[in-house]
């Protein structure tokens, strides 16, 4: 799921973000997974979606970079197995690649799309959402605001990846996909509860130059930034989401890394 240290709590995921994979489910007739198929789940997480393609019969393995989110995958039953994207080695044995809400963590995007395709069996299929250009943009820039005014070295790494259609298919193209279908959506997500849990959650990778001690007032300081433009009169909070969705199948088998 990220690049960094496994700071992943699997029991705080599913409690302050089940809603990724709720909201993943229609993804899954994207999909169409069947019941003799092999399919291979990139960036599964605690596995919440991967079960599902597991019951209607499919054989799934499930992907991710996090010991953490892959423990709780395998107390659900699943062949789960931390292994990072850009180094997964998997040749020519799935006929379907499913990622949802994943592939955003995961750089550079070439060589992740190549290691795709190289899972994939001729004439196979890649389906996936991620975040798209434009994701938590609202979020991102009070963080990085009031970095800036609070005299912090705001320089940090952006740890995201939000493509254009345009940029994405470009990449899948380049690496020997066909593009069926590929969209890039609006989709402003009601949170299950303060915006301090998800950045608490996913802002990690913001905070890493800020002494511990410093970071809980950091984030109450971006929340009241973002309580005029992400938050209702009734205190209900809605993250700027935008989605990147595609589905594609692979048409040559020739990768570059
Ligand atoms: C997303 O699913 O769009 C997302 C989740 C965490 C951090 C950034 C983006």
């Amino acid at each position: 799921m990220t690049e960094q240290a496994d700071h992943w709590n699997a029991k705080q995921y599913t409690q302050k973000a089940g809603f990724v994979s709720e909201l993943g489910q229609s993804l899954l007739a994207w999909l169409n997974p069947q019941p003799n198929e092999r399919i291979l789940d990139v960036g599964c997480g605690e596995g919440a979606l991967t079960e599902k393609i597991a019951e209607v019969g499919s054989t799934v393995v499930g992907i991710d970079a996090s010991p953490a989110m892959i423990a709780a995958a395998k107390e659900r039953g699943l062949d789960a197995r931390v292994v990072r994207s850009e180094e997964m080695d998997f040749n020519e044995e799935f006929d379907a690649v499913f990622s949802n809400a994943a592939l955003h963590w995961m750089k550079p995007p070439k060589v992740v799309v190549a290691k795709i395709v190289q899972a994939l069996k001729p004439e196979g299929r890649f389906v996936a959402e991620l975040g798209g250009a434009g994701n938590v943009a609202q979020i991102t820039t009070a963080i990085r605001e009031e970095m800036a005014d609070q005299g912090i070295d705001a320089d940090w790494h952006h740890p995201w990846y939000f493509p254009t259609p345009a940029e994405y298919q470009q990449i899948l193209e380049s690496q020997g996909f066909s593009v069926e279908q590929i969209e890039l959506f609006e989709r402003p997500t009601p949170l299950p509860g303060d915006i301090l849990d998800w950045l608490t959650t996913f802002g990690e990778s913001f905070l890493v130059k800020l002494p511990m001690t410093q970071r809980q007032a950091l984030l109450e300081a971006v929340r009241e930034r973002l309580r005029p433009l992400l938050c209702d009169a009734e205190g209900h909070w809605t993250a700027d989401y935008v989605r990147l969705r595609l589905k594609a199948k692979k048409t040559k088998t020739k990768t570059t890394f």
